[in-house]
């Protein structure tokens, strides 16, 4: 890859080996952005400590950085290398290698991203909304950050296996189906399918607390669920059917991936769940406590330093949500190969998934191969500072939401554009993409982990770090190529650079495969957004620096161009792998 960091990473490495001898080959070069050029190696601090043991005497690091330099080879990357301070070296990339890398991008399918040389099977465990209950804000979340996640492996070449641990099984299944069946099968139909899931629960609720004779029914009905009655297993599949349906139309709202093909709910796992208590149980590695079978992993302790146990089945013989999540992670690398596993869930369930592993580590079902994670998602919050919620204190319908969004941005539209010049239908497909993709990228773009405020003002603006600004550099960028009458494909340059703002835009372009390869490593999407908005960034200033059609010459206009459409693929692939829609025009 074209990525300048790991290019002279290699080049001191061969430089540590010539001087200092092969043992140093695999030392970290330490290559950081430098204040004073673009990137300096500070290798020679850390190293004078290692070599003063060697050498018996103290070593004064700037020397060592004068010795690595004697034998490095960088003249085709470097314009400039200087040791300085304590013993840094400053590294000034040439502009001739700098413009040779961005037209490698340029003219790379993949913006010069190789594929993995040994693909992975990665198991992503995402969305999992709770069917008896509203899909809320913080499964928008685990939606879009597993969907995005996803989306990265699979251009890196592994292969997703998509998982949706959807909550499709308890004890509220008994008074769900009972009044299912009160208020008919297809008037529940309806009123599920439109998502009035809440609705339809606190109705139950409100019979089963005043009503002997429904709970009496409702608590019947758990027995004969659970005991695989086909009529009440029907009446339960029609019950999970019907919020799928919603459940599909946020999720084509979205414009994520998942389909019903990667529902693999609570209750697919039923069947194992007798074995995993079993195995567990005569491996040892489960032990009985008051009646109930648990396992304490080690180094999880409670108060008064008392372990905490996983329970696995309860006293009175019932399996629960740990139990499925045993049997779920043994399937997933026994059946489903995985080599690395990503569960995308709220950060409240940390401790949950910490033992979950532990446990599994114990039983063998998680070899020390493979990769377990809890990539955790914090909470949403509202512009009140507390949990998002509507102004009446009742959880907020994700559809309603996004329907808002897309109402805000086709209001923004209007004022921008009042004479609607191009027409109701693409108005409707710019609303859609800008409002959808502000919620999205407002998500994406902060660190999964940390809790954000969902304030539809700020992510519609065009200004920040926001869906609208990229998706306006990209408008931007494909009018240039309307107005020049030529498509980005035919804009094959040479990029030659001159001015400081082409520079700076052509080095941001060598950093995308980086970008992509660290953002997935640590599942951490809003690594990469962060990068697609440095190279946004770096386009306005070029923008505002650089004519492309009124270049000073033919030569300058052809390489401007070719910087547009190495960054309109750059911004365009890296929106695409975060889920974000890129419209045409704005
Ligand atoms: N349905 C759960 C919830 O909404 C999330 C399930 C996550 N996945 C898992 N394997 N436990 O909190």
């Amino acid at each position: 890859m074209p990525d300048p960091q790991l290019v002279l990473a290699a080049r001191v490495q061969d430089a540590l080996s010539a001087a200092f001898g092969p043992s140093y080959a695999d030392a970290d070069p330490v290559i950081r952005p430098s204040q004073f050029a673009d990137l300096q190696a500070n290798v020679a601090l850390p190293l004078a400590k290692r070599l003063q043991g060697e050498r018996g005497e103290k070593q004064n690091p700037r020397e060592i950085a004068n010795e690595i330099v004697a034998k490095l080879d960088v003249a085709d990357v470097a314009s400039g290398v200087e040791v300085s301070g304590p013993g840094f070296i400053n590294f000034t990339l040439s502009d001739e290698w700098i413009a040779g890398q961005a037209q490698r991008v340029l003219e790379d399918e993949r913006l010069t991203v190789p594929k993995a040389a040994e693909p992975q099977t990665v198991v992503v465990d995402y969305s999992a909304p709770n069917v008896a209950k509203e899909m809320h804000v913080g499964h928008l979340r685990t939606t879009i950050v597993g969907d995005s996640i996803v989306r990265m492996l699979e251009f890196l070449g592994h292969r997703a296996v998509r998982q949706n641990h959807l909550g499709d099984w308890g004890t509220q299944f008994g008074m769900l189906i009972e009044h299912l069946l009160d208020v008919g099968e297809e008037a529940a139909a309806a009123e599920l399918s439109a998502g009035h899931i809440n609705r339809f629960y606190q109705a139950a609720r409100a019979k089963f607390d005043s009503d002997p004779e429904f709970a009496e029914r409702s608590r019947r009905r758990v027995v004969t669920l659970q005991s695989g009655d086909p009529e009440t297993l029907r009446l339960w599949q029609q019950f999970i059917d019907d919020t799928v349906i919603y459940i599909n139309k946020v999720y084509a709202r979205l414009g994520v991936t998942l389909t019903d093909a990667d529902l693999a709910g609570e209750s697919i796992y039923n069947p194992m769940l007798d074995t995993v208590s079993e195995e567990l149980e005569s491996s040892g590695v489960a032990q009985l406590s008051d009646g109930a079978l648990c396992v304490f992993p080690p180094g999880f302790t409670g108060r008064d330093d008392a372990p905490i146990p996983l329970i696995i089945r309860k006293s009175d013989g019932g399996y629960g949500y740990a139990t499925t999540d045993m049997a779920a992670i043994r399937h997933r690398v026994r059946d489903l190969g995985a080599d690395r596993i990503i569960y995308v869930v709220g950060a409240d369930q940390s401790l949950h998934f910490q033992m979950v592993f532990a446990a599994a580590r114990m039983a063998g079902w998680l070899p020390d191969g493979v990769r377990a994670e809890h990539a955790q998602i914090g909470m949403v919050l509202g512009t009140d500072g507390k949990r998002f919620r509507t102004r009446s204190g009742e959880s907020v319908r994700l559809i309603d939401l996004l329907d808002e969004a897309v109402e805000r941005s086709a209001a923004e539209y209007d004022k921008v554009n009042p004479d609607d010049s191009l027409g109701p239908e693409a108005r409707a497909q710019i609303a859609d993409a800008v409002g959808i993709g502000a919620v999205k990228y407002a998500d994406l773009s902060v660190a999964r982990d940390s809790e954000y405020i969902f304030d539809f003002d700020r992510m519609i603006s065009f200004k920040g770090n926001t869906g609208p600004y990229l998706q306006y550099a990209i408008a931007r960028i494909r009018s240039i190529f309307r107005r020049a009458g030529t498509d980005p494909e035919s804009a094959t340059g040479p990029i030659v650079i001159g001015e400081e703002a082409e520079r700076a835009l052509a080095l941001q372009l060598l950093g995308f495969g980086t970008a992509v390869e660290q953002a997935y490593d640590a599942a951490e999407p809003h690594k990469l957004a962060s990068y697609i908005y440095a190279v946004a960034d770096a386009y306005t200033t070029f923008h505002e620096n650089c004519p492309v059609l009124k270049a000073p010459d033919e030569a300058t206009k052809a390489s401007r161009l070719a910087l547009c459409a190495a960054t309109l693929r750059t911004l365009t692939t890296g929106l695409g792998l975060l889920g974000v829609p890129t419209p045409e025009r704005m």
